[in-house]
């Protein structure tokens, strides 16, 4: 197959004064692309790295390939991750992973809240506020609360004063996002307890992986402590795998991970984010279409758990891809992904 490759790299952001500090964090390293590119080429195919949004306009007429590998996030609002997508579905072009409908609903964390919702999967309850009045008659949930953007990831816009515990913080942190960021707030009841992670893969029969827990600062019992963004820039926070958590749990995560993903229609692939109070309720925070496929993430770590790799993993997505567009005969063989975590 020609594969053509598109994603966003670092230098896509141009910054300029007045820029939130963590504008391009979602935004993929070279190294990783290149590393894709190689993957890809190892199981035979050949790969066009074509880059962000406008490089494929730019050749969409002439844009020889079978298939687009897409893991472009876009720069924009809520549909920024819509916009290839839509474009090679407008040409007819095949592509891996979640369509632009799927990709909207779930970048837009209220949406897909209400997607879940509507599905009785439990989520964190919440309201959002587009500005910092009224906020008193808002809230109905009480305090503690966090305060988060509605349409980015990577915990951009979370610090430790994005928990709030009083009015004062919460006008202080919706002020912070609808100012800054431009966008309304996301503000949720705060789950105090423990954090996962869960990789679920498929398309008629999803699969949730072995569950990934958070662990801060060498802890996994985070109380109050959750994943702001000058974590992500460190190396305080590390992924256990598989969790040390009883089998109920795991099942329940795994079981709640794959309602998720078929609530809002991902394709492929796609990872939910979870919270788990002090008596093990989970909650979904959200769901990642276009999970990160960085070797020090999540989807480099599961795999091994499970005695396979992530070239095995990154070229089995690939395969539910081609079947979907009727690409292959339907014989590739799945990665070892499995509901138990055991093959
Ligand atoms: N309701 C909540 N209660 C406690 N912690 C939360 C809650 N929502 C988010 N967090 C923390 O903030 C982090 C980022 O939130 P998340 O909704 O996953 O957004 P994103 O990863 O897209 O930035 C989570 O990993 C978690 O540590
Ligand atoms: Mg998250």
């Amino acid at each position: 197959m020609k594969i053509g490759m598109t994603y966003n790299l670092k230098s896509d952001w141009q910054t300029s004064d007045g820029d939130v500090v963590d504008g391009n964090a979602e935004f993929d390293r070279p190294e990783t692309i290149d590393d894709l590119a190689r993957i890809l080429e190892s199981f035979g195919h050949t790969v066009v790295k074509i880059g962000n949004v406008q490089k494929l306009l730019a050749q969409i007429d002439r844009l020889n390939v079978d298939i687009v590998f897409n893991i472009h996030e876009g720069v924009g609002d809520r549909n920024r991750e819509s916009q290839v997508p839509i474009i090679l579905d407008l040409y007819k072009i095949p592509f891996t992973g979640s369509d632009a409908l799927t990709l909207g609903i779930t970048l837009d964390k209220m949406v897909a809240k209400q997607c879940f919702i509507a599905d009785q999967i439990p989520t964190p309850r919440y309201f959002v506020a587009r500005n910092a009045d009224n906020l008193e008659k808002l809230n109905t949930i009480g305090f503690p609360l966090i305060v988060k953007t509605m349409w980015e990831g990577t915990s951009k816009g979370l610090s430790e004063k994005s928990r709030v515990e009083d009015l004062a913080g919460l006008k202080r942190q919706v002020k912070l996002i609808v100012e800054q960021y431009k966008q309304p707030a996301l503000v949720e009841e705060f789950i105090s307890g423990t954090e996962f992670t869960v990789g679920v893969i498929g398309n008629e029969d999803p699969k949730a992986s072995p569950v990934v827990q958070v662990s801060i600062n060498g802890k996994t019992d985070l109380g109050d402590h959750f994943y702001t963004f000058a974590l992500t820039q460190g190396d305080n926070v590390r992924y256990v795998c598989p969790a040390k958590i009883s089998p109920d749990l795991t099942k329940k995560i795994q079981d709640i991970a794959v309602a998720a993903y078929q609530s809002v229609g991902c394709r492929d692939y796609g990872r939910v984010d979870f919270r788990v109070d002090a008596k093990n309720n989970p909650y979904v925070l959200e769901i990642n279409p276009l999970p990160s496929l960085d070797r020090k993430d999540v989807f480099n770590l599961f795999p091994q758990v499970i005695g396979t790799t992530f070239e095995d993993t990154v070229n089995h997505i690939f395969n539910l891809a081609l079947k979907r567009y009727g690409l292959t005969d339907g014989n590739s063989q799945p990665a070892a992904v499995s509901q138990t975590g055991h093959r």
